[in-house]
């Protein structure tokens, strides 16, 4: 099938309300899962577990869509190992391949998440990360840089906006697309996850913070919105769609410096 949007996770949470967004404006979807997703009409359903490299190369053999949304993630809750398979690999190997075939007007978007601000992996090794192949390779990485299934979440998505950001770079030259988007904490299944991954109180945290957790809506929103044409211009950005929550955090580390006032220097 060589049109239509391929969306990853399609079955639950914020892909499957993609899934309904690109429907409602006309689009044709390939949804993607590893659980199965309801055949309507409109949709071409791909069942696919992306912990699987060969899984990936079959639907890579059948389909070539117009643009992509890699959406499918795995929490902390997972094996590291797991963790940079599904959130690292699975996006190198399905998304890398298909924005280097599209042509002009092709476009891209993939989901990280606020959490890649708590990965403080510089970007060299973040580059080694991405330039593994296979699992055996993500599984050497991990063991010169050892990470708990919580730190591999936070490294993956910081690793991803990277990704996103380097291909869209490639990419200009042809006319595609590629930007990420950073939700916060969203009220999806995934969350209770996090719950236990990332600690309640960071979680009760960010919805004090902006006033509630978001919608899959609000953030399949964004997503259109970058895989459309209304987006022409837009291209290699990270779009955090979270409330505002990293403008509070900048604005409460600005007033805590200005309380502190001016260091002096002892020279
Ligand atoms: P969800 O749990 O509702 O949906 C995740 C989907 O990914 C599921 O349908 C699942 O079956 C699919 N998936 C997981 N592993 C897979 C695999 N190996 N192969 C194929 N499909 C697989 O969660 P949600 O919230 O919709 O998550 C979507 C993305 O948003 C994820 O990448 C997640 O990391 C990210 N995110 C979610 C946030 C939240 O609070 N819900 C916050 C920040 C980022």
């Amino acid at each position: 099938m060589s049109e239509g949007v391929l969306v990853t996770g399609a079955a639950s949470g914020i892909g499957a309300a993609l899934v309904e967004l690109l429907l409602a404006r006309g689009d044709c979807v390939l949804a993607l899962d590893r659980v199965s997703v309801d055949p309507r009409p409109g949709v071409e359903v791909l069942t696919c577990d992306l912990a699987d490299p060969a899984a990936i190369a079959a639907v890579l053999d059948r389909v070539d869509p117009a643009a992509v949304a890699h959406v499918a993630g795995v929490p902390g809750t997972a094996p590291p190992l797991t963790v940079l398979t599904v959130n690292v690999l699975a996006p190198v190997l399905l998304v890398g391949p298909l924005v280097a075939r599209m042509g002009p007007g092709g476009s891209a978007v993939t989901v990280s998440s606020v959490a890649a601000h708590r990965s403080a992996v510089p970007d060299e090794v973040l580059d080694e990360l991405l330039g593994c192949t296979d699992t055996a390779e993500l599984a050497d990485w991990l063991g010169r840089h050892p990470h708990t299934g919580a730190e591999a979440y936070d490294t993956a998505k910081k690793a991803l906006v990277r990704w996103t950001r380097l291909a869209a770079g490639e990419a200009v030259a042809r006319g595609v697309r590629v930007n990420s988007v950073s939700p916060g904490p969203v009220e999806t299944p995934i969350l209770a996850d996090f719950r236990r991954s990332m600690g309640e109180a960071d979680i009760d945290r960010a919805a004090a913070t902006v006033g509630r957790h978001g919608r899959p809506e609000e953030v399949a929103a964004a997503i259109a919105f970058l895989l459309g044409p209304d987006a022409s211009w837009i291209s290699g950005t990270d779009l955090p769609v979270e409330g505002g929550l990293l403008a509070v955090r900048a604005a409460r580390a600005a007033m805590t410096a200005r309380t502190a006032g001016p260091t002096r220097s002892r020279t």
